[in-house]
């Protein structure tokens, strides 16, 4: 059977691979090497230097392309290099129109790094299409959409936003990195770009930091690749491996995210000290139906406001969790809390978030892969 027509849990591990060359090692070996031999200038083995190309990471994104069902993967030496690279494909006075609920560090590059270079940002509500359709004009190069939003739990409707983007020659690029390709293939859905931090769930354990993104378009893939070796933010041969290790357990792992995400969320939901539990597995959460029409499944994060929406008692509840640890980041076998207006979300201005709903008293749950049980003692025990 040819690989092309493996489904998706044969695909993360083994789409794109073959064992190695050398000596048949079903792991691509480590290439630690920055440089490789020429028998006479230009006769090499497809490897020049690792800035450009390096077989580890090749064989990482050999396996990211594989299952986002894409083309071509590249892979970055962080999630915000991988965005880097996206944005550096437009030029002073083009505009990107990006959803308004999204990672703090997404926001702050846009705002802090390419507005000064002439580039536009608007920050838009995207969960009704015409909203974004209202700030399209000529010089509308790029939608920017996340979905599941980042903290807030908000679906914007991915192929709704394609066929907007489609019309208006724009290109639409999708941050996969809260669902995943186990639960979301934007692609598929007429996104031309997806991007991931693979230090998340593609990693998987958190032990690196890599980004990613996955085109099928071969011109709009020469276009990245330049500006990957140009501007040069790539990851090491070791930080590949990891990810592409983590890759192999995506789909099992997700699963114990979905069904432990959802052990959580309903907790929460008939706690009686919980005011708020966001999560789009709720058949009230107002985009219920879309993420049951494009996602397997609901996901492992969950964002809560305790009763009274105080502060004070979200900044108790996450110093008194044990299981759950107080960190930065998510997607990780290991259960985290995070409190996202001083932690992930700090770099957007108090206004500007909280018309969001990244309120102070506001804190987000990657659900990690522990038995649910323990966990929900966890939050019980912080929560009284
Ligand atoms: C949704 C999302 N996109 C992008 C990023 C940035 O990725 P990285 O931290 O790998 O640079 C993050 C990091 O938290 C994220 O959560």
């Amino acid at each position: 059977m040819g690989k092309k027509q493996l489904k998706f849990n044969s695909r993360t591990i083994h789409g794109g691979q073959s064992p190695d060359e050398a000596y048949g090692a079903v792991m691509p070996p480590i290439y630690q090497t920055s440089t490789y031999a020429q028998s006479t200038p230009g006769g090499h083995k497809g490897y020049e230097y690792s800035r450009s190309a390096n077989p580890t990471r090749t064989a990482l994104e050999n396996s990211l392309a594989s299952i986002e069902n894409g083309n071509y993967g590249l892979a970055f030496g962080s999630g915000l290099a991988a965005i880097d690279a996206v944005i550096k494909l437009l030029g002073p006075g083009d505009e990107v129109i990006s959803t308004s609920d999204l990672y703090g560090g997404s926001y702050r590059i846009f705002k802090k790094i390419f507005e000064k270079f002439g580039i536009v940002f608007h920050f838009v509500g995207m969960q009704d299409t015409a909203e974004i359709a209202k700030h399209i004009n000529a010089k509308t190069k790029l939608i920017w959409v996340e979905t599941p939003t980042n903290p807030m739990m908000n679906i914007i409707d991915i192929k709704l936003v394609s066929q907007l983007a489609r019309k208006h020659k724009i290109l639409l690029a999708v941050d996969n990195t809260f669902a995943t390709p186990y639960l979301q293939l934007p692609l598929d859905l007429g996104a031309d770009i997806v991007m991931h931090s693979a230090t998340k769930y593609l990693g998987g354990h958190s032990d690196v930091v890599l980004g990613a993104l996955v085109v099928r378009d071969k011109e709009l893939a020469d276009q990245l690749y330049f500006i990957q070796n140009a501007s040069g933010a790539v990851c090491g041969p070791m930080d590949s491996f990891l990810v592409l290790r983590g890759i192999k357990t995506l789909h099992v792992r997700m699963q114990r995210h979905c069904e432990n995400g959802r052990a959580v969320a309903e907790y929460l939901a008939n706690h009686s000290k919980i005011e708020k539990v966001f999560w789009p597995g709720f058949p009230d959460h107002p985009n219920h139906e879309v993420a049951k029409s494009q996602m397997k499944d609901f996901g492992g994060m969950i964002s809560f406001v305790p009763k009274g929406g105080n502060y004070q008692d979200a900044i108790k509840i996450v110093e008194k969790l044990q299981l759950f640890t107080l960190a930065e980041s998510l997607g990780g076998v290991e259960s985290l809390a995070g409190h996202p207006a001083s932690m992930t979300h700090a770099s957007i201005p108090k206004e500007e978030r909280e018309k969001s709903g990244v309120v102070d008293a506001l804190i987000r749950l990657s659900v990690g892969i522990e038995d649910k049980e323990d966990l929900m003692e966890d939050l019980r025990q912080a929560i009284e």
